[in-house]
């Protein structure tokens, strides 16, 4: 057995303690509170790098700091970005959750924790193969960069600024990232197209305090009753989106894509009933896989009004608000679906309120080529470390920085994902399998491998 593999073996519970140790840190970008965690996962990120044996820096922002480390320089051959994120979601609703958050507690051969899966286990993996091959061979086959940032998960304003000044240093022939799933276990995937986002928070403000909905109703306007109605002219019962402009740009999806995406072995009834749900709902004439890797949706993802509180108070609540977003496709402009969102929604807005509308987070949609010898190399690696060669899907979650990072790079974006749909990212319990942590890591060997094999012309 070569050298790395027999490392990897080895230091197969190490890693775990690695993992787990990244888990336990709350690093939940939305939360303002956590300001201390990042900063200290941030600097676990990097003395982590440093002890490999790389050259590592934090590079403060407006708002998180970013990871960067790099491996010298190997003449003649590839080099090679990783990307990745420290941050993760919010972990509400806290009660749902098995075992704490921020605990990682092993069960079934998955380890449960807040940022298991996205991003933290599959992010590592990058760096313990690095770790690997410098313990073992001394140095890397490539150059491997790292850059990891802390606020993917609120839109990445500060890698974006970043990325505005400062990307000579960046400079690559690739960029790899693990982010995204597997098709199903088993079967390892390519991903080849990202939706993009536009994310917002709606507030309808009303009278200027709660009032008694006998006194006033049917006078005053409802904050809560304006907001539901605007909510549901957003899109029609065909499933179809009425901003205006909305599909203009909209690629449609081509008969030889199509057909592929049919080929792909999807099971319907056991995807409904997996979820505990009798079947789903969405833009007429697609299928589920259509529809959420190649076509627009509009989601609320959070609906505040008025009193939740046990039994009945009757009020006409002083303020309601909404966060939604739209999911984009190529070639979909965020700014531009904002503009035209903001004038559809002040049409509908009735007198006796007022609204606001605030975008907190977006990007464009991408797909990309698959014809390029870095994606031969990729296949080559996962079908050694996953035991089976990927096929090729596209996601319906968004990497708002990855468009920018591909315009500014100018160089291929490789889309490894080692995790499942099933891992419950961004919900209670997410969770990320072992066995999967130990292939990702013995992929990404074999991947600098493979990537020196083809030498820079
Ligand atoms: N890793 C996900 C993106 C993803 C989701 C890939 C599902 C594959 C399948 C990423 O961390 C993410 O959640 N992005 C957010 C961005 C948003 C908060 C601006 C998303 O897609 O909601
Ligand atoms: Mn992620
Ligand atoms: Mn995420």
């Amino acid at each position: 057995m070569p050298l790395i593999e027999q490392y990897l073996k080895k230091h197969a519970s190490k890693f775990e303690s690695t993992l787990f140790e990244f888990l336990r840190i709350p690093t939940v970008s939305a939360d303002p509170v956590r300001k201390a965690d990042i900063a200290a996962a941030a600097q676990w990120l990097a003395d982590l790098l440093s002890r490999l044996g790389l050259n590592s820096r934090l590079i403060p922002t407006a708002g998180n700091p970013l990871v960067y480390a790099e491996s010298p320089p190997v003449p003649g051959m590839t080099t090679v970005l990783v990307y990745g994120h420290y941050d993760v979601q919010p972990v509400d609703p806290l009660s749902e959750w098995l075992s704490p958050p921020f605990e990682p507690t092993k069960r079934d051969g998955y380890v449960y924790a807040r940022g298991a899966s996205d991003d933290k286990g599959q992010l590592l993996t990058h760096i313990l193969s690095t770790e690997a091959w410098l313990a073992t061979e001394g140095r890397l086959p490539i150059q491997v960069k790292f850059l990891i940032e802390g606020e993917e998960e609120v839109g990445s304003a500060g890698l974006a600024q970043f990325l505005d000044s400062d990307v000579e240093q960046l400079a690559c022939d690739c960029i790899v990232i693990s982010d995204t799933a597997q098709f199903a276990p088993g079967q390892p995937a390519i991903t080849y197209g990202l939706r993009g986002i536009a994310y917002y928070e709606l507030k309808i403000h009303g009278p200027n305090r709660d009032l008694h909905s006998g006194s006033y109703g049917g006078a005053v306007t409802n904050s809560a009753n304006v907001l539901a109605k605007m909510l549901a002219q957003i899109v029609d019962e065909r499933g179809k989106i009425q901003v205006p402009g909305f599909y203009d740009r909209v690629l449609g999806l081509s008969d030889r894509e199509r057909t592929q995406l049919s080929l792909l072995p999807f099971d319907e009834k056991e995807y409904w009933s997996q979820l505990g749900v009798d079947g789903g709902w969405g833009e007429a004439g697609y299928t589920p896989l259509e529809r959420c890797w190649t076509r627009p949706a509009f989601d609320i993802s959070g609906l505040t009004a008025g009193y939740q509180g046990p039994g009945a108070k009757t009020i006409i609540p002083r303020m309601a608000s909404a966060k939604f977003s739209f999911r984009l496709v190529p070639d979909q402009e965020p700014e531009e679906i904002t503009r035209s969102l903001e004038t559809f929604l002040q049409e509908l807005c009735p007198p006796g309120v007022r609204m606001e509308l605030t975008q907190l987070a977006s990007s464009p949609g991408m797909v990309v080529s698959l014809d390029s010898p870095y994606f031969d190399a990729a296949r080559a690696a996962i079908e050694h470390g996953f035991g089976r060669p990927p096929i090729f899907v596209r996601s319906g979650g968004s990497i708002p920085i990855v468009s920018k990072l591909h315009q500014v790079l100018k160089v291929d974006v490789l889309l490894l994902g080692w995790g499942q749909e099933d891992d419950n990212a961004h919900s209670p319990n997410e969770r990320f399998s072992l066995a999967d942590f130990h292939r990702g890591i013995r992929t990404s060997a074999r991947l600098w491998r493979e990537l020196s094999r083809l030498r820079q012309a």
